[in-house]
């Protein structure tokens, strides 16, 4: 019930501005986010690697109207990628990108418009991940943005193939989406969909996105690329399990993901299982529109944050 209201509350900025002087370290932010630097991410993701995990770093921002703002978030990501390297990382580290924090929601009046900016940005920073050993994963934010993602990621990879996708389950286009990207040397990371949809474009119970879900990892564990199981929904890993014996699919041909500080214990089992678990990590000072979005998947732990914002 409070899923709705979270997720509209995700994309005010008025409420952004009342919430976001608050520090990363307070209670309900750290447990989801652990640090505002390159150094507390680099050093996050060396103690994730340590006991057996994969990781892929997203310095936190979305849906920019700023130039400057865009070319810090890609000048961010060049820094990180450089301090992966220069640590010993970027075998097992990668980064997840969203293109409206390169610069994608800009107005066509702008250089260009937002879709070419995003693309020369992306571009900068898959170069940046190739010089350093490791690989790009685009994040896939509302419906509105994901012609212009995909569109964005097929130029991408021509001169960059090792470029990963996110589709989600939630959509109603994403099953043919799925067999579209099902080929050889194409990584896609299947999640639900963390974003408020309408009806038209979207499954609005869960049960529906849960059955989207299940054809989705069978179009893309049965198909030739390299599927990126993201979730932490119990029945969702095993099935995706399953169907992994089913199509024959070897351990390290497909993955597991989830997000950092959600169901710690479930990652440890599956690395431990021999399962390749690669956690996403968020990191930075713009986590609002992130953690309203962890939020509205766990309303239950509304009351944590209400407190630490008391307690400021
Ligand atoms: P579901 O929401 O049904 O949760 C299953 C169980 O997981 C819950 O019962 C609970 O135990 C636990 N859980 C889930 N959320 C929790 C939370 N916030 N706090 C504590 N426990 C929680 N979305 C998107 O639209 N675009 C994207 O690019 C990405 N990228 C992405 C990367 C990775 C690695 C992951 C794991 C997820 C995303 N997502 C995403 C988010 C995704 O779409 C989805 O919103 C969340 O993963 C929650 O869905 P689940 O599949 O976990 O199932």
């Amino acid at each position: 019930m409070l899923r709705q209201p979270l997720l509209m509350l995700s994309r005010s900025r008025h409420v952004q501005e009342l919430v976001s002087t608050m520090p990363v370290s307070s209670g309900i932010v750290h447990s989801y986010v652990p640090g505002e630097t390159t150094d507390a991410a680099v050093t996050a993701s060396e103690e994730l690697v340590a006991g057996g995990m994969w990781v892929t770093l997203d310095f936190l921002g979305e849906d920019t109207l700023d130039v400057e703002q865009a070319e810090a978030t890609v000048a961010a990501y060049v820094e990180l990628l450089g301090e992966l390297a220069h640590r010993g990382l970027a075998r097992r580290a990668e980064v997840s990108v969203k293109l409206s924090a390169v610069g994608q929601a800009l107005p066509d009046s702008v250089a260009g418009g937002g879709h070419k900016i995003a693309l020369e940005n992306a571009r900068t920073i898959c170069r940046a991940a190739r010089n350093a050993g490791t690989t790009v994963t685009l994040d896939m934010e509302d419906h509105t943005t994901t012609d212009s993602t995909l569109a964005i990621l097929r130029e991408l990879r021509k001169d960059f193939p090792e470029t990963g996708a996110v589709l989600q389950a939630a959509l109603h286009r994403t099953e043919a989406d799925c067999r579209a990207l099902a080929h050889e040397g194409s990584r896609v990371r299947l999640c639900k969909g963390a974003y408020l949809e309408p009806e038209e474009v979207a499954f609005q119970d869960r049960i529906d996105v849960d059955r989207s879900y299940v054809r989705c990892l069978k179009v893309l564990l049965a198909g030739q690329g390299y599927p990126m199981i993201a979730t932490h929904d119990p029945r969702m890993i095993e099935i995706a399990g399953s169907l992994a014996s089913r199509y024959g699919r070897e351990r390290g041909t497909y993955e597991f993901q989830m997000l950092y500080g959600i169901r710690p214990l479930e990652q440890q089992r599956l690395a431990e299982s021999g399962e390749t678990m690669r956690v996403y990590l968020p990191y930075g000072t713009e986590w609002y529109g992130y953690l309203m979005r962890r939020l509205a998947e766990r309303p239950a732990n509304l009351s944590f944050f209400v407190k630490s914002l008391v307690s400021k």
